[in-house]
């Protein structure tokens, strides 16, 4: 990686926020402007020369999503908005036609609105019950808690892979094996995960994964699906219009393509979509497993020299990804991003969407730091200093 890649860094920003967004390198920009300059035009309708090729760098993208997470064909990519709007459309698409009255849902309760307020949303509609996997002491989830929750009514578990508060890796590998043998359905969020380490989806064995591009150097507006092959047929579009129909008359009847064009009805975000195939190029020549080493040597950086500071608590020191979250004695945590600005230090302040998981940690909201491949040693101690300034409450008030 070269710093050069990143304009934004080179005004001298320090940007920890990564669970949220992630900065973009150069080679974005100038893929999607070089479709807007070059090759504008719809993908999947034209029969002339730009619109094949923008249809070509759009399925490219699909195969290198494939290859990235090691799944059998690209019918089983599906591109939408986002983690939100996948994860949408495997609940509503999918567990709606799957699941019935009584049948049970397993989630945590640190998960991401995203994760929840679908769930809650079906509930409503089919009168399934939501049911939470226990956190330990460090707000981590357990294999023993998982199955703890299971019972002979569990369906299906729906959790994220890393969580963006807490940062723990779960156990996915062993929660899908676990899962299967009790004939219930792994869908796996992995906006957290999927950016920052080596996904094999046969390996995981999860059934449904939903992850965005805009966390890992991506455009925002897209978002993946995939979904194990045995779940293919069983799918149904929740948006309908062009693109995603074979065909329909004027009494109604119609035939729907299959996967992955009837999960992407309408004029897709196709230049994001092209602009995310040269991103996991970027991200492949550095390396998944390099990204991860390195991020958990970051972190552990960040948590030692965190511990230098008496007021600071930190509330997930053992998390095993790039997500530290903190408070400061005294100073709320809004305040403290704010501080942080002045300096140019970027962190998320808040209960960063996942609102039931702040009454189980029973505090309000946290300030959080996420670190991602670009971030340094020297920019942690630039933090360090900030926050040991010993006039600090002076200049928050
Ligand atoms: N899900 C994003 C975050 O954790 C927005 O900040």
């Amino acid at each position: 990686m070269n710093i050069e890649d990143f304009t934004i860094l080179k005004t001298g920003l320090i940007y920890f926020d990564n669970g949220a967004t992630t900065l973009k390198p150069k080679i974005l920009g100038e893929a999607i402007s070089d479709y807007y300059n070059y090759y504008s035009s719809n993908a999947h309708r034209g029969d002339y020369g730009i619109s094949l090729k923008a249809s070509q760098e759009y399925e490219k993208t699909r195969g290198l999503v494939q290859k990235l997470l090691n799944a059998d064909s690209p019918k089983q990519i599906a591109f939408t908005s986002g983690t939100t709007d996948s994860i949408n459309k495997i609940v509503f698409g999918y567990f709606k036609h799957h699941l019935k009255s009584g049948d049970e849902v397993l989630l945590t309760k640190s998960e991401h609105a995203s994760n929840i307020l679908p769930w809650f949303e079906l509930s409503d509609e089919i009168d399934i019950k939501i049911k939470y996997i226990e956190l330990d002491e460090n707000h981590q989830v357990t294999m023993d808690n998982v199955k703890k929750a299971v019972t002979s009514n569990t369906k299906v578990i729906s959790l994220a892979h890393i969580s963006n508060v807490v940062g723990d890796v779960r156990p996915l590998k062993e929660i899908t094996k676990y899962a299967h043998e009790h004939g219930i359905l792994v869908l796996a969020d992995g906006a957290q995960s999927v950016p920052h380490m080596k996904i094999d989806v046969k390996d995981l064995d999860v059934d449904f994964l939903a992850f965005s591009a805009h966390k890992m150097c991506g455009p925002t507006g897209v978002g993946v699906i995939y979904i194990k092959e045995d779940y293919l047929q069983d799918i149904k579009p929740i948006i309908f219009g062009g693109g995603m129909n074979a065909e329909f008359d004027h009494d109604g009847n119609r035939v729907y393509k299959e996967m992955p064009d009837m999960l992407e009805a309408g004029t897709p975000n196709i230049a994001g979509v092209i602009g995310f195939g040269y991103i996991i190029e970027y991200l492949q020549k550095i390396g998944f497993d390099n990204i991860h080493k390195y991020e958990l040597e970051l972190k552990n950086y960040l948590v030692q020299r965190l511990k230098e500071i008496k007021e600071i608590k930190i509330y997930n020191e053992n998390s095993q990804s790039g997500i530290v979250t903190i408070n400061y004695d005294g100073i709320f945590p809004q305040d403290l991003s704010i501080y942080l600005d002045k300096y140019n230090i970027c962190t998320r302040a808040g209960s960063h969407c996942a609102k039931i998981l702040k009454d189980e940690l029973k505090i309000k909201n946290t300030c959080r730091i996420s670190l991602y491949f670009y971030n340094t040693k020297d920019e942690i101690d630039k933090l360090i200093n900030v926050l040991k300034n010993p006039n600090i409450k002076n200049e928050i008030i």
